[in-house]
């Protein structure tokens, strides 16, 4: 006996040398974190990168190489990010609450899977960032800067932000990031705040444009849902309440498939959450396409009042491209943006913090997203195939817009170059190359829905026609 519990011993030694041990001393290569300064989010790609805007940031893949072409030196770089990841807001965070307190307290049984819902806590804040959702930004920061470092070197970026809390101190996370990477000693600070509300002008968070804010608009993405739900979420309901004996909604279910990002990002190393093995990978696809219909139909092209509102940010873009005053009527504000202290003009690089919904509507602005088809309401596609169009891959938590100016031997002009999370965007409304890239001119002059005020006067349509009667 002793001897075969000495084999025994024996045998498990060498197997725990050769299956334990090699793995332990390559550490380095296999202790993978699962948010990255690099590729951001890795983990279990085939579920977590189809989570819509409630998505970790991730690297896009790319067609067209992001390095900057042979020949060519970056001469401006500016960025656009969305705040990292949050908690739920107020509303949402209520209603989970209450949903797992439901299921709790009405379920007849919790098997394989759903086990651990028995004894969930919930405990998820509201509308703050998170500690998973600051390292994304610390990260973002660094990423910034490592690509873009020999510009920076010399040119320090301008910092705007949008005025809510988590914005703020995502633009701060950002900067230490940026400080971390540079070696610098301490973070520099935000230059300017705008703050958000009803009746400021702020081209990072929309609020002005009356027929929205209070029209018909506003529910357009809605609908585009509603419909879109009312095909997916069925079976996926009936599973669900067949398995804990529940009676759950529809909105209850998807509230369900919500608290797999949420509780994703409430852990500190946002290890993927049980509740995202509920939901098969099909399953993930169809809530990533209900994400994005929300995003297209409710601020993006699908929207009449979309890109109008993210007009006032493409003039200023414009205006830093070129080195002239902004021109604008929109919702810049003229006095912010007539002041060299406040709306420089020739800085090499800027960096704004906004959120999703706003800069839905400045990539719609741009244009960026018009050979896109036309998301359907009742059927799923592949949306990135055309154009790189998802919530995922335009406004995910910690999603970045990085426009660049590239100075390259074999031409006068400089090119501009937009890159959507390390995705190369083409620009094919000016002509773009193999490389992605337009001439300066042909880029601005691509921008007259822009330049031309962009239907502004909609905005205010149903407040003229009032007036008048
Ligand atoms: C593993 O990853 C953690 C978190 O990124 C890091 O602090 C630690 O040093 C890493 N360990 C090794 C052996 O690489
Ligand atoms: C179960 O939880 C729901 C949601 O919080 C609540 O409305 C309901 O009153 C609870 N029912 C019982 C029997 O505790
Ligand atoms: C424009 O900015 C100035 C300076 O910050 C501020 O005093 C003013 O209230 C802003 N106006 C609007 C309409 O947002
Ligand atoms: C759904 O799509 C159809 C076909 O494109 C369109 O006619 C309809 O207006 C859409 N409905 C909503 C609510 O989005
Ligand atoms: C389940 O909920 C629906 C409304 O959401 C209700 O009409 C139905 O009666 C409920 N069924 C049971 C068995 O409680
Ligand atoms: C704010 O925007 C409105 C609407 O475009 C415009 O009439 C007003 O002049 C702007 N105010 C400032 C300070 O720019
Ligand atoms: C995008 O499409 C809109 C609507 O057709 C058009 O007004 C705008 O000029 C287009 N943008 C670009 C950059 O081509």
């Amino acid at each position: 006996m002793a001897s075969t519990g000495r084999r025994f011993r024996l045998v498990a030694a060498l197997l725990f040398s050769t299956l334990i041990l090699p793995r332990s001393l390559a550490a380095p290569t296999t202790n993978k974190s699962c948010d990255t300064i690099d590729e951001g989010y890795r983990c279990s790609p085939e579920i977590t990168h189809f989570w819509g805007q409630y998505a970790l940031w991730f690297s896009v893949p790319s067609e067209v190489d992001v390095d900057a072409p042979e020949g060519c030196s970056v001469s401006f770089a500016s960025v656009l990010s969305r705040h990292g990841g949050r908690d739920p807001t107020m509303g949402k965070t209520i209603a989970y609450g209450a949903t797992i307190a439901l299921i709790q307290n009405s379920s007849t049984a919790f098997p394989d899977e759903f086990a651990f819902l028995k004894d969930y806590k919930y405990t998820l804040g509201a509308d703050q960032l998170t500690d998973a959702g600051r390292q994304e930004m610390v990260n973002s920061g660094a990423h910034f800067y490592q690509r873009y470092k020999k510009l920076l070197k010399e040119n320090a970026p301008f910092v705007r932000s949008s005025g809510q809390d988590r914005v703020v101190e995502s633009a701060n996370k950002w900067l230490q990031g940026y400080a971390q990477a540079a070696k610098q000693s301490s973070p520099a600070s935000i230059d300017v705040t705008i703050p958000e509300g009803a009746g400021i002008n702020n081209t990072l968070s929309h609020e002005i444009c009356t027929a929205f804010e209070s029209g018909p608009a506003d529910k357009i993405g809605d609908a585009a849902q509603d419909i879109w739900i009312a095909q997916f979420v069925p079976p996926i309901q009936a599973r669900v309440n067949s398995k804990l004996g529940t009676n759950l909604s529809t909105a209850e279910t998807i509230y369900l498939m919500d608290m797999c990002p949420f509780d994703t990002l409430s852990s500190p190393t946002a290890r993927v959450s049980d509740f995202c093995r509920l939901f098969t990978e099909a399953e993930w696809h169809q809530y990533d396409y209900y994400q994005s219909l929300g995003k297209y139909y409710g601020y993006g092209n699908g929207n009449p009042l979309g890109p109008t509102q993210g007009v006032g940010y493409v003039n200023e873009l414009l205006a830093r491209l070129t080195q002239t005053p902004v021109q604008d009527h929109t919702n810049t504000n003229q006095t912010l943006d007539a002041d060299p202290a406040t709306f420089p003009l020739d800085r090499k690089a800027y960096a704004d913090f906004s959120h999703d919904n706003d800069m839905s509507a400045i990539f719609a602005a741009l244009g960026l997203y018009n050979s896109t088809t036309p998301l359907s309401n009742t059927s799923i596609e592949d949306t990135t195939a055309t154009n790189g169009f998802s919530a995922a891959w335009t406004v995910p938590f910690a999603a970045r817009m990085y426009v660049e100016k590239l100075s390259c031997e074999d031409a006068q002009e400089e090119y501009v170059r937009v890159i959507m999370n390390d995705r190369v965007v083409p620009l094919e409304f000016c002509g773009s190359d193999e490389a992605g890239r337009c001439s300066l001119s042909a880029f601005v002059e691509s921008q007259s829905f822009a330049r031309g005020g962009g239907n502004w006067d909609q905005c205010f349509a149903d407040s003229v026609a009032s007036s008048r009667s």
